[in-house]
């Protein structure tokens, strides 16, 4: 493999009110200390990502930064005897992108610690297509499944619908056999999540009003929420006796005004996921489920654009206004 000492990488930096966002040549001696030196092939954008974008997005945690949670691409050297040069690999989350140099970069040097080898069943792009937001969804399923929540149970509500985790959501759900409502706030993407598998469709404002109540009609089973906020609380209400609520995400807020009555009354489980900090194991657990039983049936439905490194600084702002619509992956 030819390498070439200088690479492209898209640099956030910010001092006292400056803020910047631009393409720069990075050496290999900018890299931060890892024991994996990666060729990256792919990213994706998440929500997260978009807050990097932007001066007071609170995710970045040492600038200048390379942000990008995820990354998947081929190993050129190791000093970690687990792999070896040419091995396909996959990296998302810990301190990637936003303490240590992430994927919107043509190389990266991963603690071998973050590491997990592509599963096979997937390339390297189909594993982007998924990066964090598929975890999560997979994660939000997996926890559904634990707490007794099987696919003749009734039916699963899906907020976020369009969004990256909430379009993988439905993916999942719709390939095992479940019925999903999915909910969102964009009319114009009923026919985008109806060939994802929903079932049915419903509005944002169907799920929540704009009031909570204590205890409302019971109308679904369960539910997997990346949106949070005051619609949780609404959901909470609304969920039938012993069901499951999956919580990944703040998208519609972080305060949640629920009542005890929900947990009480109904028995209602409230289930949270991270995918962050999630550990190996669970990781390569579900990795290995996405390339299998999870694996949605037409990964091209959720990927809705691959863009270049180029293109990042006008993409990234889009998610914040909750204009994402499935995924995007970044061809590097
Ligand atoms: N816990 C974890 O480990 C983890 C991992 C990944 C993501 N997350 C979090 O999960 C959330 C979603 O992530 P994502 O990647 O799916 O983001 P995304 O791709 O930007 O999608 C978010 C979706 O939420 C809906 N939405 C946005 N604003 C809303 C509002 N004010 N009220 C109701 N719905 C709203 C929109 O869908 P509709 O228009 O279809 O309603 C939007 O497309 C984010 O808060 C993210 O930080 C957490």
């Amino acid at each position: 493999m030819t390498i070439n000492h200088f690479f492209d990488a898209l640099v956030v930096n910010k001092k006292d009110e400056d803020f910047s966002m631009d393409i720069k040549k990075l050496n290999f001696d900018d890299l931060p200390e890892g024991e994996v030196f990666i060729r990256v092939h792919y990213s994706s954008v998440n929500y997260k990502d978009s807050l990097a974008s932007i001066p007071n997005g609170k995710i970045i945690h040492t600038y200048p930064q390379v942000p990008g949670i995820d990354l998947a691409g081929e190993v050129v050297s190791s000093t970690d005897d687990r792999y070896k040069e040419g091995d396909p690999v996959i990296a998302t989350s810990y301190e990637i992108g936003v303490s240590h140099f992430g994927g919107y970069s043509q190389y990266a040097r991963i603690p071998s610690k973050w590491i997990v080898p592509l599963p096979k069943g997937l390339s390297l792009k189909e594993s982007m297509i998924i990066g964090t937001a598929g975890i999560t969804a997979a994660l939000s399923v997996q926890s559904l499944v634990e707490n007794d929540i099987t696919p003749e149970v009734g039916k699963i509500l899906v907020t976020g619908a369009t969004g990256g985790v909430g379009s993988f959501a439905i993916a999942i759900l719709s390939k095992l056999g479940y019925e999903v409502v999915a909910s969102t706030g964009k009319e114009e993407k009923h026919d985008f999540l109806k060939r994802l598998g929903a079932d049915s469709i419903v509005s944002r404002e169907e799920v929540y009003d704009g009031s909570v109540k204590a205890l409302g009609k019971q109308k679904w089973t369960a539910a997997v929420d990346p949106v949070g906020g005051e619609g949780l609380a609404s959901i909470l209400s609304q969920i039938q006796y012993g069901g499951s609520v999956a919580v990944s995400g703040l998208a519609g807020g972080n305060n949640v005004p629920t009542t005890v009555f929900p947990f009480i009354i109904r028995g209602i489980n409230l289930l949270g996921i991270d995918s962050v900090y999630c550990p190996m194991e669970t990781r390569q657990k579900i990795w290995k489920l996405l390339a299998t039983e999870y694996k949605p049936v037409d990964m091209n439905v959720l990927m809705q654009q691959e863009i270049t490194i180029e293109q990042l600084p006008s993409v990234l702002p889009t998610l914040l206004k909750g204009g994402a619509v499935g995924r995007t992956i970044v061809k590097l």
